[in-house]
């Protein structure tokens, strides 16, 4: 049993992650300031780890009764929010999933990027040198590839990424490295994630961006619920077989189970950098997800084609073949269950945890 701090714990990978640590046995605390997320989440990951009714601790925080889960409100960009956590009982490792996610709001807004993703990341390494910890697991992201010259992409391929949201997760790689040199006793892991998408099977978990989405799988859901007329599928010219994108989609439980076998990994071995390709090595076009969710759903998904998107690649695929080696891991869920959990999901949260 590990005690963890989860950074951004209640948004979509992390409170997935979450609950498959709890039931791995660990004790967790989230820190999380709820930018692109809802507390609600964390309730459900309390509900489905069978943990005790919950208690709470005044400014938003709670824990459940047997205190193997704890929520904070904080900002990973601010001290005076981690190092008491630090502070408060020896922390074995972190998994940083706090971040801002979106390409395109990205390129309009890099400001905001490069202050959360790394001045966020700059504060929560000092918090955790401060307090003692040096286990990480990081959340990075197979965006910083680029326009890929080879798929599968293995993790020696050149890092070149074509956006500012990219730009920051390649420099958060490059700061851990340099922290990783610094000091022999970092264990760091930079997982490289694909297109992580679908939800808990219970339908109690799932994925619940504020305002509209910026990725594909909720706006599909979305359409197939008729709560959007049209699904806008952005590039009909890749180099491509149909014309539409391709990318490497990954269960959110698979990508936990991953994360889950990560930490294991660093705690048992020696000190060292990790670094991963998170995906299933299978590639689908935006139209055989489209054709996938529509079977799942019963429901008719109408699509229009516009020009392609800033910032966007043709194709996405890992070379999982090093994590296989490393963690033992593969992928398990396919495109079938994929789309069928993210449909139970989405019928029985029409609104998210707004509801
Ligand atoms: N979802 C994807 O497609 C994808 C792909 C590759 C990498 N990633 C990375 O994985 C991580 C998690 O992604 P996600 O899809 O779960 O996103 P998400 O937006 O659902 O979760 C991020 C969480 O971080 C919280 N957060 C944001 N800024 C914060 C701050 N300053 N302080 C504290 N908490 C903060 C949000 O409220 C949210 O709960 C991110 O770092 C993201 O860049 C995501």
């Amino acid at each position: 049993m590990a005690n963890l701090l989860i950074t951004g714990g209640a948004g979509f990978i992390g409170s997935h992650t979450c609950l498959a640590l709890l039931l791995a046995g660990h004790r967790l605390v989230v820190l999380d300031n709820f930018a692109n997320s809802r507390p609600e989440a964390l309730r459900r990951v309390a509900e489905l780890a069978a943990l005790e009714p919950l208690q709470a601790r005044g400014c938003g925080d709670w824990a459940t009764a047997d205190q193997r889960l704890l929520v904070h409100q904080g900002d990973v960009r601010a001290r005076q929010d981690l190092d008491p956590l630090f502070a408060a009982e020896p922390i074995d490792g972190v998994l940083h999933f706090a971040g801002l996610k979106a390409v395109a709001e990205s390129i309009a807004q890099p400001l905001a990027y490069w202050d959360v993703n790394v001045a966020g990341s700059v504060c929560l390494l000092q918090a955790m040198a401060a307090g003692g910890c040096r286990t990480l697991v990081f959340s990075s992201s197979a965006t910083l590839y680029g326009h890929p010259e080879q798929v599968p992409i293995p993790e020696e391929a050149p890092i070149r990424p074509i956006n500012p949201y990219g730009q920051t997760k390649a420099a958060v790689e490059q700061l851990l490295a340099d922290v990783a040199a610094s000091q022999p006793a970092w264990r760091i892991a930079r997982l490289r994630y694909f297109n992580p998408v679908a939800a808990h099977p219970s339908g109690r978990l799932g994925e619940d961006p504020h305002g509209m989405p910026s990725n594909i799988f909720p706006l599909i859901s979305q359409v197939a619920m008729g709560l959007r007329p049209v699904l806008e599928v952005f590039g009909s010219d890749w180099p491509t077989a149909d014309g539409t994108g391709v990318r490497d989609y990954i269960h959110v439980m698979d990508l936990a189970e991953g994360h889950s076998a990560t930490l294991a990994l660093l705690l048992a071995e020696a000190p060292q950098l990790l670094t991963l390709n998170l995906g299933s090595g299978q590639g689908h076009s935006v139209l055989d997800l489209v054709n996938a969710f529509a079977a799942a759903s019963g429901q008719p998904i109408p699509i229009r084609l516009s020009a392609r998107r800033a910032g966007d690649s043709a194709a996405s695929i890992a070379d999982p073949g090093a994590a296989e080696r490393r963690l033992g891991w593969r992928t398990r869920r396919g495109l079938a269950e994929i789309c069928r959990d993210g449909w139970a999901w989405q019928q029985a949260n029409p609104q998210g945890y707004g509801a």
